[in-house]
C-alpha cells in the first residue's frame, strides 16, 4: 500500500493512501489528528471523501456519470425508472419476477394513513411544497415502526408514498380534491394520474409525458456525495429513522444553490424573457463580483466540462415539445444563453456548463407541471439515492458524522455583565 507524507513542524508523517476501484486516490487521515493534534480545513469539503461507497461513480472532468456500475446514457435509454430504484437500493437490477414483485409490493403502500390528509389541511395555501414534503415525510415516522425488522418495509414504503404525498400537496395548492392512487397503473403513471386527474373525467396519461418523467425521474435518482445526499447520511449517523434522515434530505435539496435551482431557472428566463432577451446584461449581472446574480442552471462542483445529464434533458426538451406539438419562447432564450455563455472567457475558464437544471424546467412546464412542484419532482428522483445511501452507511457501519473546526473566536474572559 502507498503511503502520502505530510511535514508539521520538521516532523514527518505518514498516511496510507487508498485507491477506489476507479483509480480515484484518497489519503487516508484517520489517525491525523491522534498522530499530529492536526485537522484538516476544507470549508464545503471540495477535497473531503467523507466515505466510501458503491453506488455511483462521477468522473466530474470526463463527465461520466454511472450508476452501480450502468453508464447512465445507457439506464436512461433502456431502463424504467422503477428498475432504476430497484438497482440503487438493492445493487442489482432486478429479474423479471424481482421487479413484477417489487412493482406489486410498490403498489400496496401506496396510500397514506387517513388522519395524515388533515395535515395538509392545516398548512396555508402559500406554503412552499418542498417544505410540506419535508413535514410530511417526517411525519411518516409517528404512523410506522422503526425497527430493524421493518427496515426494507419502511423503504417499501417511503418509495410508494412519496408520489401520493407529492401530489395530495399539489392537488392541496390548487384547491382540488385529492386523486387516490390506483394499483393498475405503473408507478409514474399513477403519480401523473394523481396529479392531473380530476374525480369527474376519465383520465389518461399521454405517452410522451410519461415516458419523459421516467426519463428524468432516473437522471435524478443519485449523484453520490451531494448536499442532500450527504444530509441524508449525516443525519442518519446518528441513529435516526429513515423517514427523519430523508426529510432533512428534502430540506437540504430546497435551496436554490441544490434542487432549487431548476425553479430558479425558470424565474430567471423568464425575467431575461421580460427584459427584451437582453443576454448580454445578464451574463455581465453574472460576471460582475458586486452583482449577487448568477447564472442559475450553470456550474457545478464536481462537472467542469458538461454535466451527462444536462445533455440528455436538453434533448427530452426538443422530443417532448416536438410530442406535444409545443413551443416555448423560454426554450429558445435558454439555447441562446447558453451559447452566449459557453463562448464567454469568463465561464470557459471557470469550467461553467450547463448542469441538470438549466433544461429540466422546460421540459416540466412542456408537461403541464407548473414551477412550484419542480424542486419536488427532483425529491421523488432523489429519493431512491438517499434511500441507498442510508441504507449503504447503516450495512457497513458507518460512524457518527462529526466534523471538526478552527476556532477563530475570543480567548477566556471574564464574565461582565454589558452596560
Ligand atoms: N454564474 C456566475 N458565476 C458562477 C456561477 C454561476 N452560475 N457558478 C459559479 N460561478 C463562479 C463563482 O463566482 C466563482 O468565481 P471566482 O472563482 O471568480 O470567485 C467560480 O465560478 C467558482 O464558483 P464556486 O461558487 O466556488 O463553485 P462551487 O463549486 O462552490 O459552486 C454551484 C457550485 C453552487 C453549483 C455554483 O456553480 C452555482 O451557484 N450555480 C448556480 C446554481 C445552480 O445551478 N445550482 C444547481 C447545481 S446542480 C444541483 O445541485 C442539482
Amino acid at each position: 500500500m502507498a503511503n502520502a507524507t505530510l511535514s508539521i513542524n520538521d516532523r514527518e508523517y505518514s498516511f496510507p493512501v487508498l485507491v477506489g476501484t476507479e483509480s480515484e486516490v484518497g489519503i487516508d487521515i484517520g489517525m491525523l489528528r491522534k498522530s499530529t493534534g492536526a485537522i484538516t480545513l476544507d470549508p464545503g469539503y471540495g477535497n473531503t471523501g467523507s466515505c466510501t461507497s458503491a453506488i455511483t461513480f462521477i468522473d466530474g472532468e470526463k463527465g461520466i456519470l454511472r450508476y452501480r456500475g450502468y453508464p447512465i446514457e445507457e439506464l436512461a435509454a433502456k431502463a424504467s425508472f422503477v428498475e432504476v430504484m430497484y438497482l440503487l437500493v438493492y445493487g442489482v437490477l432486478p429479474t423479471k419476477e424481482q421487479l413484477a414483485d417489487f412493482g406489486y409490493r410498490l403498489t400496496q403502500h401506496t396510500l397514506l394513513h387517513e388522519d395524515m390528509k388533515k395535515f395538509y389541511e392545516g398548512f396555508p395555501p402559500s406554503a412552499q411544497p418542498m417544505s410540506v414534503l419535508s413535514t410530511m415525510v417526517a411525519s411518516l415516522s409517528t404512523y410506522y415502526s422503526n425497527t430493524e425488522e421493518d427496515t426494507d418495509l419502511n423503504i417499501v414504503r417511503l418509495l410508494a408514498k412519496l408520489k401520493t404525498i407529492a401530489a395530495f400537496s399539489y392537488k392541496k395548492s390548487i384547491g382540488q380534491p385529492f386523486i387516490y392512487p390506483r394499483n393498475d397503473l405503473e408507478f409514474v403513471e399513477d403519480f401523473l394520474h394523481m396529479m392531473f386527474a380530476v374525480p369527474s373525467e376519465p383520465y389518461e396519461v399521454p405517452s410522451a409525458i410519461h415516458e419523459a418523467l421516467d426519463m428524468l425521474l432516473i437522471l435524478h435518482a443519485d449523484h453520490e456525495q451531494n448536499c442532500s445526499t450527504s444530509t441524508v447520511r449525516m443525519v442518519g449517523s446518528s441513529g435516526a429513522d429513515l423517514y427523519s434522515a430523508i426529510s432533512s434530505g428534502v430540506s437540504a435539496l430546497s435551496g436554490p444553490l441544490h434542487g432549487g435551482a431548476n425553479m430558479a431557472v425558470i424565474q430567471m428566463l423568464e425575467a431575461i424573457r421580460l427584459d427584451g432577451a437582453n443576454y448580454a446584461k445578464y451574463v455581465a449581472k453574472a460576471k460582475d463580483k458586486k452583482d449577487p446574480f448568477r447564472l442559475m442552471g450553470f456550474g457545478h462542483r464536481v462537472y467542469k466540462n458538461f454535466d451527462p445529464r444536462a445533455r440528455l434533458i436538453k434533448q427530452a426538451c426538443d422530443r417532448v415539445l416536438m410530442q406535444l406539438n409545443r413551443t416555448d419562447p423560454l426554450l429558445d432564450i435558454a439555447k441562446e444563453l447558453e451559447q452566449v455563455a459557453l463562448k464567454d472567457d469568463y465561464f470557459i475558464s471557470r469550467g461553467l456548463y450547463p448542469n441538470l437544471d438549466f433544461y429540466s424546467g422546460i421540459v416540466y412546464r412542456a408537461m403541464g407541471l407548473p414551477t412550484s412542484m419542480f424542486t419536488v419532482l427532483f425529491a421523488l428522483g432523489r429519493l431512491p439515492g438517499w434511500i441507498a445511501h442510508w441504507k449503504e452507511m447503516r450495512d457497513t457501519g458507518g460512524r457518527l458524522h462529526r466534523p471538526r473546526q478552527l476556532y477563530t473566536g475570543e480567548l477566556i474572559r471574564a464574565y461582565a455583565p454589558a452596560d
